[in-house]
């Protein structure tokens, strides 16, 4: 099948599994976005000619979000949080990072993700049925890390707390037309802190968005851009297999919010959408997100 047909079938699934809510997000139905400022250390400028960078101060937009496509869900059935952030270039331009607090996902290509959720008919509680779970680990093995990682998550306390992973490798390319692989993680300038089952299960509907307004009015809410730089042998093309932890790390530039942002729902945050000194690995999953984001994006807008 065609990749725009299969990104069809793929988002159609989505809303059989999750049900129908029109105007939402196909995923990560539910969040918040902020106004903020990025600024560059130019540590990055040895390993891209991105001019995003290079140093000094750029706006930018945050969307934090709860991962389920069902708005309805409350803030702890979905222990994946998501933080998109769009670059805003001179000219218009724009330049994409979206990550979520796993540093792994669960499908390796298109095909697989799809038939996933065929397998995966409905969710009790955020949680699919034992036999449809056991039926996907036999058929999909390379997914029981994920799944893995999952079960043990603790939601992090707060959209500032968590840690957020761009999962796919990307290209940097240097002065000399280099290709360097890296992975990209936001990390808390709050310090990481997750929430124990226990408080978790107290927290009413729609807190996390209530938390973070509350906590930007007290104090700065901000993320270091980090790079994990890949070496020799490290997979570029499976989003399944998370690198070696002992990779070596730079920061690069911090995000501080700044205020919400009104009037900014109908953003799309595809994260193949990359500015020059920056290349899309050859992750297919990666590949596949641009145009199952479009259909979603296409389909929330006409229901405005
Ligand atoms: C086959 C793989 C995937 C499919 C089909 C898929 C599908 C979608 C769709 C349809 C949306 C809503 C887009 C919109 O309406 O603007 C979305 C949003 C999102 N996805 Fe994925 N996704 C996939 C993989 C991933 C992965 C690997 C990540 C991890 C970084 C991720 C993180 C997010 C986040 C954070 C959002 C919210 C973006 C925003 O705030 O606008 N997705 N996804």
């Amino acid at each position: 099948m065609e990749k725009q047909q299969l990104a069809g079938v793929a988002v159609d699934r989505i809303e059989k599994v999750f049900g129908e809510h029109p105007e939402y997000r196909r995923a990560h139905a539910r969040g918040v976005i902020y106004e903020a400022i990025f600024s560059a250390n130019g540590l990055a400028k040895e390993y891209t000619t991105a001019p995003h960078l290079q140093g000094g101060e750029i706006k930018a937009v945050a969307r934090f979000s709860h991962s389920s496509p069902d708005p309805t869900w409350t803030d702890i059935m979905s222990p994946v949080k998501g933080l998109a952030v769009q670059f805003q270039l001179p000219e218009g331009e724009i330049t994409n990072i979206v990550g979520v607090n796993s540093p792994i996902f669960l499908a390796k290509t298109p095909e697989a993700f799809t038939k996933i959720l065929g397998i995966v008919t409905s969710f009790k509680r955020g949680k699919p049925r034992l036999r449809e779970l056991a039926k996907l680990l036999i058929q999909y093995p390379e997914s029981r890390a994920a799944i893995k990682v999952i079960k043990k998550m603790h939601a992090p306390a707060s959209f500032a707390t968590g840690r957020y992973h761009s999962i796919h490798a990307f290209y940097f390319i240097d002065q000399e037309g280099k290709r360097i692989p890296i992975k990209y993680e936001w990390e808390p300038d709050a310090g990481m802190e997750t929430l124990s089952p226990k408080d978790a299960g107290s927290l009413p509907f729609g807190y996390y968005e209530w938390e973070i307004e509350d906590r930007l009015q007290k104090e700065p809410v901000s993320f270091r851009l980090n790079i994990v730089l890949g070496e020799e042998g490290d997979p570029t093309a499976d989003p399944t297999i998370a690198w070696p932890k002992d990779r070596r790390k730079v920061t690069i530039g911090q995000l501080t919010l700044t205020q919400l942002a009104e009037r900014a729902d109908s953003l799309k945050f595809d994260p193949t959408v990359v500015t020059e000194g920056i290349e899309c690995s050859e992750d297919q999953i990666l590949n596949f997100r641009r145009a199952a984001y479009s259909i979603s994006h296409e389909r929330r807008n006409s229901e405005k």
